[in-house]
């Protein structure tokens, strides 16, 4: 009779440390090794280290190149493949049993044919190089808002960034204990290697899977090292997989900036705000108050994404479960985002941006003036004439930064804290060059989420296709949305539904687009800190001050209702961000009823009910 196998002997055979006790943790990590065949396998236990170690590795690997220490200590840049520089949407799969529970704006596949598909991709993708084993807590380590991950990925690349991106390493292990729960993930660049054979700085493959099954709760990437399809902690688990779990467990796993706003008397605020990819999260969540605005104070608490759970108390509470910033870079300066600026100024992995004759790093936006000469992106020579000549960027439009969160200086004081931060307002907004006004405030919770539902944005260089292209987001949550989008509408309607009954005070909803153009393609709204101006309207709003119109979908502030000290904008220039063209609208309602009819299934009555409103408001 064969003997029960021991811990010990099942520790060693996965190169496991004594502290990780967990078995169904173990026997994971065996049945993944058994299948991908590493050469090596390591624990990430998530030292100061450690990271260094593997980061000494990736520039002897040519995946890094160090950068001058005196003017940027401790940081590096990597450079990717070109075909792999973005998230790949039609690459990406939510593989449930039922067709109908991904819903119609979500790849799927039924879960035993996706199996068959990844098997074979994944037996040997591994071979020559090491495994990595990467726990993360999303979340504070124990708060009971936060959940665990493990993933196992052949790419170091992969575990330095979630070293910055979560709370990554044995703190996660203590936290799984012997029995505890976590969301296995598996990631490989698809790129084994024979013995003797040479390695390249960025592997990755053709052929990509980004692969979720929310019924077991299971992640598989395959192929691409980009950060949005490999740092599986972040949009897979912690939008995708946790969206499904919210919708079962009664809470709300967003895409949304969280951040305090302290006004002068010291009264402080919590809002949280959905854009889609690339429109400005980062930016919002550091914003430095302009003039006009001394004594107002904001201070970030995430930057990209938000688990919100109803507390005892009926309201709402959010807590950021990443630990790090994975954003653009493009765009970036002192005057858009000198916070962000200052959290780069050590301590970062660079994705994609250009490298300077002295060591340190550019890219476009960063300085009013180009250097004379930079290496690109892609490794070749560039210089501002080249650009003329050639439209080459000097940085890939979605070149990125990961920095940890405590390297920023508006970091809030509340950030880490296990409890969350109880959230006043929401705050939805696209990329909208016509139509959309500056803000609105929806009347009621149904109206709120009815506007999130239809929001339409600009793509941008975040997900690999064509840019520019008016799609409807809803939410945001276009490609993050695990399971049927109509449901999730229901689900957030519900939620309310449930709140109000309880006699909670909802958080409002408000809708904006900084991003209207005027004749000539200018933004008119100068955004950025003067964005301000209008979240101080809509704290008013929440005080139950502060005047507006209403109008056919809501209420927006007239020229008189916003702060206006220290910036010059006229009434005219106000108007053209605001007004409401009505034949424009009823265009727009063209867009909301295709997207209704996409979603027709389960898709929740009180929204067509809310389109006929306004359908009527607009005919009279
Ligand atoms: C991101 C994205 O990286 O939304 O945050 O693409
Ligand atoms: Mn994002």
């Amino acid at each position: 009779m064969n003997q029960p196998e021991t811990l010990a002997t099942l520790q060693a055979s996965v190169k496991a440390p004594a502290y990780v006790k967990n078995i169904r943790l173990l026997a994971w990590v065996r049945e993944m090794a058994a299948l991908t065949q590493p050469a090596d396998i390591h624990w990430c236990d998530g030292s100061a280290d450690e990271y260094d170690r593997l980061c000494a590795g990736l520039v002897k690997a040519g995946t890094f190149k160090k950068l001058n220490e005196a003017k940027r200590p401790n940081s590096f840049l990597a450079c990717s493949d070109p075909s792999d520089v973005a998230r790949v949407e039609d690459r990406t799969f939510i593989c449930c049993e039922k067709k109908e529970n991904a819903g119609p704006t979500n790849n799927w596949m039924a879960p035993a044919e996706m199996r068959a598909t990844l098997n074979p991709l994944f037996k040997g993708a591994m071979a020559g190089r090491t495994m990595y084993v990467v726990p993360f807590s999303m979340g504070p380590l124990g708060s009971p808002i936060a959940h665990i991950g493990v993933e196992l990925s052949d790419s170091a690349y992969v575990a330095v960034n979630m070293k910055i991106m979560t709370r990554m390493g044995k703190g996660a292990i203590d936290v799984l204990g012997e029995s505890g729960e976590f969301v296995p993930c598996v990631h490989t660049v698809g790129a084994p290697l024979a013995a003797g054979q040479a390695d390249v700085a960025w592997p990755c493959n053709k052929t990509k899977y980004i692969v979720h099954f929310p019924e077991t709760r299971e992640i598989w990437s395959y192929g691409s090292g980009y950060g949005g399809n490999a740092l599986l902690g972040k949009k897979c688990f912690a939008l995708r997989i946790a969206s499904n779990m919210g919708l079962r467990d009664g809470w709300l796993a967003e895409h949304m900036l969280i951040l305090g706003v302290t006004n002068p008397q010291g009264k402080k605020y919590h809002v949280a705000a959905a854009f889609p990819s690339a429109c400005g999260k980062t930016n919002f969540a550091m914003l430095i108050p302009p003039k006009g605005f001394e004594g107002w104070k904001v201070t970030t608490i995430g930057d990209d994404i938000a688990w919100i759970k109803p507390g005892k108390d009926g309201r709402l509470y959010a807590i950021n479960p990443e630990a790090g910033y994975f954003g653009v870079a493009p765009g970036t300066n002192k005057s858009s985002n000198a916070n962000c600026m200052a959290s780069l100024n050590r301590d970062v992995i660079f994705t994609n941006v250009a490298l300077t004759d002295d060591g340190d790093v550019w890219w476009e936006g960063m300085t009013k003036e180009a250097p004379a000469h930079l290496i690109d992106w892609q490794g070749k020579d560039w210089t501002p004439e080249i650009a003329k000549q050639t439209g080459a960027k000097a940085a890939h439009p979605n070149a990125r930064f990961t920095v940890a969160a405590t390297n920023n200086p508006a970091l809030d004081s509340e950030w880490d804290n296990p409890a969350g931060v109880a959230i006043d307002a929401f705050i939805f907004g696209g990329r909208r060059s016509t139509t959309v006004p500056l803000v609105t405030e929806a009347r009621d919770w149904v109206e709120g989420v009815y506007m999130a539902a239809t929001m339409g944005s600009e793509t941008t260089a975040a997900a690999a296709g064509q840019q520019g292209i008016v799609r409807r987001d809803p939410f945001a949550m276009l490609p993050f949305a695990g399971y049927n989008m109509a449901e999730y509408f229901g689900h957030w309607l519900k939620l309310g539904e449930r709140l109000a009954a309880s006699g909670a005070k909802l958080p409002k909803i408000f809708t904006v687009n900084w991003f209207r153009k005027d004749a000539d393609g200018k933004f008119v709204w100068p955004g950025f800190g003067d964005n301000m101006r209008v979240m101080a309207w809509m704290l008013e709003r929440v005080e139950g001050r502060g005047q507006g119109e209403e109008h056919v979908f809501g209420i927006t502030p007239r020229y008189s209702d916003i702060h206006w000290h220290g910036l010059d904008f006229s009434e005219a220039q106000y108007q053209s961000v605001t007004s409401i063209d009505h034949s424009a609208w009823a265009e727009e309602m063209k867009l909301h009823e295709d997207l209704f009819e996409q979603l027709a299934h389960n898709l929740p009555p009180e929204l067509p009910a809310t389109k006929a409103k306004i359908q009527a408001r607009l005919q009279a």
